[in-house]
């Protein structure tokens, strides 16, 4: 059985004050919920001090975005131990955002994602087709070829550590989320590439949607048998709104 695993992107939203005003409020709604992982993906300056109110708790830091370099003359970027000194157990890899708006290829993501498994922080690799892919019937090629080339320094023996978000880019942040029926169909097929990749490990690695999560269409992603979770942006700012998704019924 897959352990449910919940990630909020909270993308450039929330100063580090706002960003402890929600570990306030959301922590006693999802307290002594262990039957899922919960993790928040805070802007880089919100890390520090949301670390310290999620510190004692059982919702782990993650961040949005890494440098796969350990140090160096890289203006402007944050190196993977600077992500462990700050108490980070996730970091989100090649979200659309960044593969579309910052040049972020699947050959970089793998990078980060190596990069990230040696300072024991476990990516969260992202993938996902564009609407004009998913129109021309590529969806399924597309990530794919994602999947495999984002995963290509990942070695069997650090599957379990890794969790994969399939987040449609046309149902990001549109309101538009993809039916049950589709979002499973890749991810059955993201399942067979990764039993094949990884072998029995490939079962037990958890595969999150991502796109317009909300209270109101959780339950029903979450009766997919290949949708162990969900990667939220706009639904997570709230925290009743995420304490609802993480609390997600399963009928
Ligand atoms: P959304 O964003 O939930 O606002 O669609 C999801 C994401 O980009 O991770």
């Amino acid at each position: 059985m897959r352990k449910p695993i919940f990630a909020a992107n909270w993308k450039m939203q929330k100063t580090a004050g706002e960003a402890e005003a929600f570990a306030d409020k959301f922590l006693p709604l999802v307290a002594g919920l262990d039957r899922v992982d919960i993790v928040i993906a805070p802007p880089f300056t919100a890390l520090d001090r949301l670390g310290h109110k999620l510190d004692g708790s059982h919702v782990a830091l993650a961040a949005q975005n890494v440098n796969a370099e350990e140090r160096g003359a890289f203006t402007g970027e944050i190196a993977p131990g600077m992500l462990v000194d700050l108490g980070c157990r996730y970091t989100l890899v090649g979200h659309s955002e960044r593969r579309a708006l910052y040049g972020e290829n699947d050959e970089r993501v793998a990078r980060k994602a190596a990069a990230l498994l040696a300072h024991g922080i476990r990516p969260i690799v992202c993938v996902g087709e564009s609407l004009e892919q998913r129109k021309r019937g590529d969806a399924l090629d597309v990530v794919s070829g994602q999947l495999s080339d984002s995963l290509a320094t990942v070695e069997a023996s650090q599957a379990d550590d890794i969790v994969i978000a399939y987040e449609p880019v046309w149902a990001i942040g549109t309101g538009e989320t993809a039916t049950p029926e589709i979002a499973q169909e890749v991810h059955r097929h993201i399942r067979e590439q990764l039993r094949v990749k990884f072998g029995e490990a490939g079962d037990r690695i958890r595969i999150q949607y991502g796109g317009s999560v909300k209270p109101e269409n959780v339950d029903e992603l979450m009766t997919q048998p290949d949708i162990d979770g969900a990667l939220v942006g706009g639904a997570s700012l709230d925290p009743e709104a995420f304490s609802r998704i993480v609390r997600f019924e399963k009928t």
